[in-house]
């Protein structure tokens, strides 16, 4: 189905919440220290959300771009940057704000990322960062600018199960 397509560059990122229309996601709506807010990637031409796939799940967050590392700055849009949520634990959805560490919680087992470092991991037992979605704005919205850089989710390795 078109809700469970991968993500590819061009796609608009939706607000995942709100219900009814979808509603891309504008920089001037992000503000620095706030919470990430999730998002799903729309289809240009179709409008189809692809929120029937996990994997396709963002996170979308805005710092001031002195807080950010330069390779992290690189990839976002305006101190905006973007990983995927998808925890590389266990594949939980990094779902919570730490607001003193301004980073992301997976609550499944405490793993947090350091979203102004390109998600690297502080806390907890994700074995590698999140990877980061490359952002840029087009017509007032936000749009991703490439493919993840890295493998979303759990990575298979010999001798472990792959959970999906
Ligand atoms: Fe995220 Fe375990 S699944 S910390």
């Amino acid at each position: 189905t078109p809700e469970k397509e991968p993500l590819k560059p061009g796609d608009i990122l939706v607000y995942a919440q709100g219900g009814g229309k979808p509603k891309p996601i504008r920089p001037e709506e992000l503000k620095p220290g706030d919470p990430f807010v999730l998002a799903y990637p729309m289809d240009p031409k179709t409008k189809v959300v692809k929120s029937g796939e996990a994997k396709n799940t963002v996170l979308v967050v805005r710092y001031t771009p002195d807080e950010l590392s330069p390779e992290t700055a690189q990839n976002g849009v305006e101190g905006i940057v973007a990983y995927s949520a998808v925890c590389t634990h266990l594949g939980c959805i990094v779902s919570q704000w730490v607001a003193d560490k301004k980073a992301g919680l997976c609550p499944c087992h405490g793993g947090i990322y350091d979203l102004a470092r390109g998600a690297r991991v502080i806390a907890g037992p994700p074995p590698r960062p999140l990877p980061q979605l490359p952002l840029k704005v087009e017509e007032g919205v936000l749009v991703a600018a490439g493919e993840f850089l890295g493998e979303v989710g759990v990575k298979a390795e010999a001798g472990f199960c792959r959970h999906v």
